[in-house]
């Protein structure tokens, strides 16, 4: 298990189309999954895919615990590796939220998304994995998803101007919470 470089927004490697897992079970796919939690972890996010570590197979891993310090309102995420994910929005219900991205460290942008989700996979065994899925759930696996397609969120974001610096955002809107407290 080890700490992998996560590659930055730029590097053409996150513009592939990622290959389909065909060899499960093995162990050079074990041993993706336990980089891919590894540098996760250390970098404190709540998803990862194979291509951020310069590894072009359609690999994902998500999860959340309760009371994350980096997404305190989520809730839970049961910790998943997904092979070769396919996913269908269910119903036309979209919302907005604000994302980042491990591959765009700093920065954050308000995206549109299915609001409700099936996906489905395989684990690392070639077991079958299927799930339906709303709000975080749904935007976190959404998000890796696109990772495997060769999309980061910035090209699914519909206004420019909402993109800026995670401090800066913030700042924006603890002084908008202390305005409307003053009201
Ligand atoms: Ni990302």
């Amino acid at each position: 298990m080890s700490i992998r470089d996560i590659l930055k927004m730029g590097d053409p490697r996150l513009l592939r189309v990622a290959e389909p897992v065909h060899d499960f079970d093995s162990p050079r796919l074990h041993q993706l999954a336990a980089d891919l939690w590894d540098t996760m972890h250390a970098a404190g996010g709540v998803g990862l895919a194979a291509p951020q570590i310069g590894v072009n197979l359609q690999v994902l891993v998500f999860g959340i615990r309760e009371n994350s310090a980096r997404y305190p309102q989520a809730s839970r995420i049961e910790p998943t590796v997904l092979c070769n994910p396919q996913i269908v929005c269910l119903g036309n219900e979209m919302n907005d939220d604000w994302e980042g991205c491990l591959s765009i460290p700093g920065l954050r942008g308000l995206v549109t998304r299915c609001s409700h989700i099936r996906y489905q996979g395989m684990d690392l065994y070639g077991d079958p994995i299927e799930r339906e899925a709303r709000d975080f759930h749904a935007r976190v696996v959404q998000h890796e998803h696109d990772h495997l397609q060769g999309r980061l969120y910035p090209t699914r974001m519909r206004d420019l101007r909402q993109f800026g610096f995670s401090e800066i955002l913030q700042l924006q809107q603890e002084q908008q919470d202390a305005a409307a407290v003053q009201e």
